[in-house]
């Protein structure tokens, strides 16, 4: 029998409904099955296979992008990433574009026993990953949605994370504003973004991304900052790490 949840989908408002995998296994994640059945936007098409793809190899490969072409280093950013985790007091962490949950579950071991996740993602092979890469690390729910249309009401939730997903998401703005709906005044939004690197390469190398449908884009500090600014959010701290950003926001 299949159950439903106390969220509602952001796009059609019915109730998210639990859903099983292609081996008919019984996992713990939640879509809303009549957008899942209606047809999907070329772009969206493009991006689930994109990351459907990118899940067979995706944490070596993000390991080697993020140090060869955002000279970013793993230390600081499991580090924003550990005190994110720690930081959500009040009830939960919604994590956005979890992907793998690998970069969640190396970061928060220690704490995330204490905490419950709510972990989202576009592509349901990521989410199928960090399923089974979560399972191990406490009680957590699995949601299977657009961040554009966030499955909750406005002004619901303390923490939100966002690492590695920003630079990704298809309209930057219209993401940012819906994170923005439902993070409560005086919550906090901490993550990651991936900014423009300098060498014309790297930058080459970022479009060609962009064309495969593995980023969203390739925008400059300053462009990141106007998008939190429109989209209602205050930049608290900014920490650079290579090309890379360690944000933390409120509204
Ligand atoms: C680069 S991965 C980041 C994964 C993980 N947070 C990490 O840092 O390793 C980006 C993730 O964003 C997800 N994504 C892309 N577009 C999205 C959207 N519109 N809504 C929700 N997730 C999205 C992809 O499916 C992918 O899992
Ligand atoms: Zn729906």
């Amino acid at each position: 029998m299949q159950k439903s949840v106390q969220y509602f989908c952001g796009q059609c408002q019915k109730p998210l409904t639990e859903f099983m995998d292609i081996q008919g296994q019984q996992l713990p994640m939640w879509h809303c099955e009549s957008c899942e059945k209606a047809p999907q936007s070329e772009q969206i098409k493009q991006y689930r296979w994109a990351y459907r793809l990118y899940s067979f190899f995706y944490g070596p490969l993000a390991v080697l992008n993020m140090y060869i072409i955002w000279h970013g280093r793993l230390r600081p950013l499991l580090k924003w990433y550990l005190d994110t985790i720690s930081m959500a007091t009040q009830g939960s962490l919604l994590d956005i574009a979890i992907g793998d949950g690998e970069l969640t579950w190396f970061a928060g071991k220690k704490v995330l026993k204490n905490h419950r996740l709510i972990a989202l993602d576009l592509s349901r092979e990521m989410l199928k990953k960090c399923v089974r890469c979560l399972k191990k690390a406490g009680s957590h729910e699995f949601i299977l949605a657009n961040v554009e249309k966030l499955p909750f009401p406005s002004n619901h939730l303390h923490s939100i994370a966002c690492f590695g997903g920003i630079h990704v998401f298809q309209n930057r703005i219209k993401s940012l504003s819906e994170i923005a709906r439902v993070l409560q005044p005086g919550g906090l939004f901490r993550g990651s973004i991936l900014t423009r690197p300098k060498s014309v390469l790297a930058q080459k190398i970022c479009n060609y991304y962009v064309h495969l449908g593995l980023l969203g884009s390739s925008p400059s500090i300053a462009e990141i900052e106007n998008d939190f600014l429109q989209a209602g959010l205050k930049i608290n701290k900014l920490q650079r790490n290579g090309f890379m950003l360690l944000f933390e926001a409120t509204k």
